[in-house]
């Protein structure tokens, strides 16, 4: 059975677990979600029914589910993905770049797992632009002297030339495969991504200055997941969206999109982010702003 055309690409207030049970049965290519984490953290933090939710997954994705979580009531998500004999694929550790104090450790990470509902179980993406945490020999790394040097040569060819390195072909590949001891591509621009991920919270991103949701993740996050998880024109099951940060990844990436948020505050927002412009990425801004800017030459007679 298709989906209800009125349901794909909206923003639907409601409780997910009445509204699923409207979603036919493998009608999803990925379920992307950010469920509350149970701890009664604010008022929408409630404790959801997590082998109820495993099931109705199960029902209506016919590729992966991917949920964000942490310790200790990501044990419990984990289980009920394996009682259900979904297929377990990749653990992500998103290291955030900043922490949540703590009486004990100090809090700097969150974790993504990610499990196949049915046949598929290769990516549609695993690679794409280097972002993650800078790992020695994994990868381009300018956190080394050898790396700054490369930097400032790659800026320096970039100014006399005009041209950025990738442009002048076969030496910036030489460059950048220095690590790599079998041959093949390890440049910054084609990376197979680690699962290991680096993404500042969209509180300290200058992309989106201000609150929109206390737990709000970051756009490049989702836009990565859902590259990853979904072919082109695929759709997307959020059923925690809060925000709708997952909506408005989908919507730049050409993907469908169910999206459910149970608390009026936040479903405005979702359905006002929706209807803005695009939204630019971390890594879309710098290169933005490491654009030159153009001068003019000024003649005697532009003079006023
Ligand atoms: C962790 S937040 C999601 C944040 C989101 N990823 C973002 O970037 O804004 C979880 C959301 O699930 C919502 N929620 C909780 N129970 C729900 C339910 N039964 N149905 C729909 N939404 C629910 C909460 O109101 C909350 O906004």
């Amino acid at each position: 059975m298709a989906i209800n055309i009125i349901m794909l690409n909206q923003i639907i207030h409601g409780d997910c677990f009445e509204v699923l049970k409207d979603i036919p049965d493998k009608s999803i290519d990925a379920v992307i979600t950010d469920p509350p984490y149970g701890i009664g953290l604010a008022k929408w933090d409630t404790v959801v029914d997590i082998p109820l939710f495993t099931k109705e997954v199960k029902r209506v994705s016919s590729g992966f589910y991917a949920f964000f979580g942490q310790m200790p009531t990501m044990v419990n998500w984990i289980n009920e993905a394996n009682n259900e004999k979904l297929h377990y694929c990749e653990h992500i550790s998103w290291v955030k770049r900043s922490i949540t104090p703590s009486s004990r450790l100090s809090r700097g990470h969150e974790s993504i797992v990610l499990y196949s509902t049915g046949d598929v179980k290769k990516f549609h993406a695993n690679r794409g632009i280097y972002e993650d945490v800078k790992l020695p020999g994994i990868a381009f790394d300018t956190i080394t002297i050898e790396g700054i040097d490369r930097y400032i040569k790659d800026l320096w060819v970039k100014i006399t030339t005009g041209q950025s390195k990738e442009c002048i072909g076969i030496t910036y590949q030489k460059e950048f495969n220095r690590f790599n001891k079998w041959g093949g591509d390890r440049s910054p621009r084609d990376c197979n991504f680690t699962n290991v991920w680096s993404f500042l919270p969209p509180t300290q991103s200058s992309s989106k200055p201000g609150i929109e949701h206390p737990t709000g993740k970051p756009i490049e996050i989702m836009k990565r997941l859902v590259e990853m998880l979904t072919p082109e024109g695929g759709t997307v099951l959020d059923p925690f969206c809060g925000s709708g940060t997952t909506a408005v990844a989908c919507k730049e990436l050409g993907r469908n999109y169910i999206c459910i948020e149970k608390e009026k505050e936040y479903f405005d927002i979702a359905c006002d982010r929706i209807s803005q412009p695009r939204e630019y990425s971390e890594t879309e801004l710098e290169t933005m702003e490491l654009k030159q800017p153009e001068f003019k030459q000024l003649s005697l007679f532009d003079v006023a």
